[in-house]
């Protein structure tokens, strides 16, 4: 694949966790489960074909509407992964990020994703970006707040942008929502602006290299005109 093809951001809204798991007769903490799996084959696949930037949502602050037992099965699957992953990542020089505020998770996942940053912290390979108690409006009202308490009165683009979880990420080039679903409950709205929607049927425990490789070819086939004139 030529570097133009490729995409330099990629982010993915997984779902269909709970109805995988439903199909199979299983608790929908099994279809998390699988889905932590589909994450770790997904982000190797996209790392695998020279993507940058990789990000993730993983609990959004709508999430917390969700019973209380589901709600600690999936901080139990994240603290699990920053664990097991530490060592891992570290070695094969990946970034690790976080956008969504953080401080409302509990102190002991919080623990485990201090540490993964930290064992991270000198790599320069490919960005995983986690959403964790995410939520783009969430994250537009923190930054316009934070650039209130600075002591502007007027904002520009690039002020926003620089406020954002996402300041030092470019824009995702694709927004990838699994399930069939069609929609981006929130997710990266402002830096959506210009992203390629794709939408794949699968749930997310079905995603596998060969799905990446058919979003890529996807991708490969729209034409990008960002508000002007098809290339000649
Ligand atoms: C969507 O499926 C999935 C989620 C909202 C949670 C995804 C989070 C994890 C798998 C936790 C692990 C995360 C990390 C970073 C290791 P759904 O439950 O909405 O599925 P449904 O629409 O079929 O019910």
């Amino acid at each position: 694949m030529d570097n133009e093809s490729i995409p330099k951001h990629i982010a993915f809204i997984m779902d269909g966790n709970g109805r995988w798991a439903k199909a199979r007769h299983m608790p929908r903490k099994y279809g998390h489960k699988h889905g932590v799996d589909a994450m770790k084959r997904v982000i190797a696949a996209c790392a695998s074909i020279g993507i940058e930037i990789i990000s993730i949502y993983a609990f959004s602050t709508e999430n917390w509407s969700r019973p209380q037992d589901e709600i600690d099965e999936l901080f139990k699957l994240v603290k699990r992964f920053a664990d097991k992953e530490l060592v891992e990542y570290a070695k094969d020089n990946y970034q690790v990020r976080f956008m969504g505020d953080l401080r409302r998770l509990p102190d002991d996942v919080r623990l485990s994703l201090d540490k993964i940053s930290d064992a991270v912290k000198d790599n320069s390979g490919t960005i995983i970006n986690i959403g964790l108690n995410y939520g783009s409006r969430d994250e537009i009202v923190r930054a316009v707040n934070s650039l209130i308490s600075s002591g502007r009165d007027s904002v520009s683009v690039s002020d926003i942008n620089a406020a954002l979880d996402t300041c030092d990420l470019c824009d995702p080039d694709i927004i990838v929502r699994a399930s069939g679903e069609k929609r981006l409950s929130n997710f990266m709205l402002w830096q959506a602006a210009y992203s390629e929607f794709i939408f794949i049927d699968d749930y997310w425990p079905d995603f596998t290299e060969e799905t990446v490789n058919r979003i890529i070819s996807e991708y490969r086939s729209r034409d990008r005109r960002y508000g002007g004139l098809k290339k000649a």
